[in-house]
């Protein structure tokens, strides 16, 4: 038999196993099912031409790569073989794992072989935290289906693609950057690629807990508070029964699923003195359990409260101020993508050191580890949406790939006590395109939940003789107002002091960015650019600068610490890294970190 009939033969063998696959809802808190980690090694090689994917005709082929052929008769033709091929580490990013990657944009077939026993009455989901940026998935031969967008778990049922023994999980990756894209074509970040988030074998029953919400409810009643709890099942099943404890205070109820297999806005109460809210300060996590036959599902849930009140902003019903920073998902001393609680752990321990309550999680979701861990060492959070600088306004799938990325960003995060704003959007340029757009995912975000507030980093629309001015109609949209303003770096150097501001919206303001370069042990003038001095001197005149703003109620300057970015090519100061950190990507303080401490000590 020819190769050609052999590779045909194979391919429409696997085509016909396969039933149509269909893309299920990631569970709330996977990692709290039976699960087995599909981490590791995987086989991969680089694909430049996609020919693993198309024809010589660039039409897409049925005998791709995704069919992890292997040579039977010693004359098969088969130019690939994923088991002799070199491994990159899951999760991780490519960049950072191979010198001849670390520049590399655009396509790269993983592949890793699992051990499946099939049980009775059971469904097996395939999770992956992240792939950046399209992900084809394919298992023992068969697509299993697409998803694109860095930074937000997807899940696929494959319970009728496994088998019991042997199998494969094949990945197509591609992280070329596109106009239409969610980011678009530029941004000042690494574009890391890969499978950066942990890969799951999910072992869930037929009915499942698929997501469930437990939250504080913002009204006091007399001694009493009251929990929000809602659930949904994977399918409509009603009469399941589904028991609620939150032990420490003393909460165990049984509830059952209506018509639509869903538990809705029940309402339990608790003592007010018995409950201990989720602050900074003490950052309350209480265990929760869910018991639905033999399924139990463990949680910590904090509870806690954000509101604003005309300028002020309420952290369980009393005034806070964040003192925050910026910061991307890279990884301290090694700058790759973090992926676990460890990676985000000494990121955190940074911040604290600042004086910080509050991180803005900049411009993508970051991985749950980090939010996790954020979320136990009382950190408050902004998430974000990759919606950054000028994408595609007008095209209806860039919009449904915006509005996917942060309907699965709540989705993941939603009880989550740290997470307090959700960010649409940062620096959009106007235009009533952009308004449509944007308006879209704030209607979106405030039906997906109500219980947290919604922002966006915007930016100074006028200034002219030192006044400075936001006017946006995004503001009739958001619970904040936030802007980023680059005073003393992009304009206006040592200008600082004689700037004002009129910013004429009833709400609280975060300055979302702020700040300047500066390289590590580079010393000179304040007036010299790149030196510790001027970045000291820029931070210590937009401290006080700031402080005349009226409702400022917080900020969040740009940034942690150095970062790579494409975008920063001047040689012996920036060799692609963004320089604007506190802290070198070393972890050494500049001498700005001094000022904004002592800033954030006296708020
Ligand atoms: C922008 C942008 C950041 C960028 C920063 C900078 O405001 O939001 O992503 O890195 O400015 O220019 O350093």
């Amino acid at each position: 038999m020819n190769t050609r009939l052999f590779l045909m033969a194979f391919a429409f063998a696997a085509a016909i196993g396969a039933k149509a696959q269909t893309e299920v809802t990631a569970p709330q808190n996977v990692y709290a099912r039976q699960t087995t980690l599909l981490n590791g090694e995987w086989n991969y090689f680089v694909d430049l031409q996609e020919q693993g994917y198309y024809d010589y005709r660039m039409n897409p082929t049925r005998w791709g790569y995704f069919i992890n052929a292997k040579m039977k008769n010693p004359s098969d033709l088969v130019e690939y073989d994923f088991d002799a091929s070199p491994t990159l580490h899951v999760p991780g990013d490519w960049n950072t794992q191979s010198e001849e990657l670390f520049l590399y944009e655009g396509t790269i077939w993983m592949k890793r072989d699992f051990d499946y026993e099939p049980r009775a009455g059971r469904r097996a989901l395939l999770y992956f935290g992240a792939v950046n940026y399209e992900a084809i998935v394919y298992v023992n031969g068969k697509k299993a289906g697409r998803h694109v967008g860095g930074f937000t778990p997807f899940c696929y049922d494959v319970t009728d693609l496994v088998k019991g023994g042997k199998n494969f999980v094949i990945v197509k990756i591609d992280n070329k950057r596109h106009k239409d894209n969610v980011p678009t074509l530029i941004f000042d970040w690494w574009n890391y690629g890969g499978i950066t988030r942990d890969v799951l074998l999910v072992d869930v029953p037929e009915t499942y807990v698929e997501d469930y919400w437990l939250g504080l409810d913002k009204e006091v009643t007399g001694k009493k508070r009251i929990l929000n709890f809602s659930l949904k099942l994977n399918k409509p099943v009603a009469d399941q029964e589904v028991t609620l404890s939150i032990p420490e205070l003393k909460i165990k109820q049984r509830f059952t699923t209506n018509a639509e297999g869903e538990i809705a806005n029940c309402q339990l109460p608790v003592v007010s003195s018995k409950l201990q809210l989720w602050c900074p300060e003490t950052p309350k996590l209480y265990d929760v359990e869910l018991e639905m036959g033999n399924e139990v599902i463990k949680d910590e849930i904090g509870f806690r409260t954000i509101e604003t009140r005309g300028k002020q902003l309420l952290l369980n019903g009393k005034p806070i101020f964040l003192k925050g920073v910026c910061s991307h998902e890279e990884t301290a001393y090694t700058s790759r993508r973090c992926n676990c609680a460890e990676d985000a752990d000494t990121l955190l321990s940074w911040a604290r050191s600042l004086g910080c309550n509050f991180i803005r999680l900049a411009h993508y979701p970051h991985n749950e580890h980090a939010v996790r861990e954020a979320e136990r060492q009382g950190f408050l959070l902004w998430s974000e949406i990759p919606v950054y600088w000028t994408i595609s306004w007008q095209n209806e799938e860039t919009y449904a790939n915006a509005e996917r990325q942060l309907k699965d960003m709540i989705r993941r995060d939603h009880n989550r006590a740290a997470i307090i704003i959700w960010s649409l959007a940062n620096e959009t340029p106007h235009s009533d395109a952009r308004d449509k757009f944007l308006g879209r995912l704030a209607t979106t975000a405030r039906s997906q939940d109500n219980t947290r507030l919604i922002s966006m980093a915007m930016e100074v629309t006028g200034a002219s003789n030192y006044v400075n001015r936001l006017q946006d109609n995004m503001n009739q949209y958001v619970d904040v107002v936030s802007f980023n303003q680059y005073i003393g770096w992009y304009r206006d150097v040592n200008d600082a002091p004689k700037m004002t501001w009129e910013i004429p919206y009833d709400k609280p303001v975060i300055i979302s960015e702020f700040g300047g370069g500066a390289k590590f042990g580079l010393h000179g003038d304040k007036n010299q650019r790149w030196t510790e001095e001027f970045q000291e001197n820029l931070y210590r005149e937009n401290c006080a600068m700031l402080d005349k703003i009226e409702g400022l109620s917080g900020t969040t300057p740009w940034i942690l610490k150095d970062f790579r970015s494409p975008r920063r090519v001047l040689t012996g100061i920036q060799d692609y890294y963004n320089m604007k950190g506190i802290y070198s990507d070393r972890g050494e303080k500049k001498k700005a970190f001094y000022v904004l401490k002592a800033w954030y000590e006296g708020k």
